[in-house]
């Protein structure tokens, strides 16, 4: 945790989930500055909804600064929380006030929980994770650090969500069972509006309901 009031949070992302993330800092912490860090020089300059863009590597660390990403993918997360760990900064979480939050739900460092969502009893949500606009976890659900649910996702209890998975916007998981929950791989991917009723192997790309591998043109 910074050591002083907040003044500086590094946004990683300059783009439009950049812009509702740095929405959101405002909303919890209304006088931090924002500074967008970007990892491409053609990016930085001009400047968004008021707060400078740098590039990445113009970062300061210090006791009142920290970062927060805000870039969909989650290998890209990954790489820039690395790099700005290492930079001596500190991962924020952002919880939007309007966001509902358990006393039992945890939150991991740098994960940002947009409004209206609903955290129940036990929820866990992993580090530099994203749960978008109106997500539903209900009890004993995890998600893995770096996954990202889009606006209205719905995951039913006993679920556990792997490190990187991807879940599209208004995808539904329905429950596992105590002891044995339904558990979507690391790295999967989960189309829109698709609806899971079974284990989704690592990796495995899905859509539909019930949500099943789409076969896909990866020579594009
Ligand atoms: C699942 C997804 C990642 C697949 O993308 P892709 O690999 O580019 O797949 P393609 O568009 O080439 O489609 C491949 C096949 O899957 C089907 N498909 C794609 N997305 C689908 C979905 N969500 N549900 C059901 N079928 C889907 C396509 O119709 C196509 O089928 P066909 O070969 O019979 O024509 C993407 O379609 C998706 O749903 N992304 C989520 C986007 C989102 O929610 N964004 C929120 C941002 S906040």
């Amino acid at each position: 945790m910074t050591a002083g009031p907040l003044r500086t949070l590094y946004v990683f992302g300059a783009g439009g989930h950049g812009r509702e993330v740095a929405w959101i800092a405002r909303a919890v912490h209304p006088s931090v500055r924002i500074v967008h860090l970007v990892d491409d020089e053609r990016y930085a300059g001009e400047p968004v909804n008021g707060a400078p863009v740098a590039h990445v590597s113009r970062v300061v660390s210090g006791d009142d600064a920290a970062f927060v990403t805000a870039v969909g993918d989650a290998d890209l997360r990954r790489a820039a929380a690395a790099t700005l760990i290492a930079a001596g900064l500190t991962p924020l979480a952002l919880v939007h006030p309007s966001a509902e939050v358990t006393p039992t739900a945890r939150i991991g460092a740098g994960a940002v929980i947009f409004p209206g969502a609903f955290l129940s009893d036990a929820v866990r949500v992993g580090a530099h994770a994203v749960v978008n606009v109106g997500g539903s976890l209900s009890h004993d659900v995890v998600v893995g650090d770096f996954a990202t649910l889009s606006p209205g996702v719905r995951v039913a209890g006993n679920v556990s969500i792997g490190e990187g998975v991807f879940l599209g916007i208004g995808a539904s998981v329905v429950n596992g069972r105590v002891g044995a929950p339904l558990t979507i791989g690391p790295g999967a991917v989960v189309g829109a509006g698709a609806t899971v009723i079974a284990d989704i192997a690592p990796g495995t790309v899905v859509g539909g309901v019930p949500a099943r591998p789409l076969h896909r043109d990866d020579t594009r």
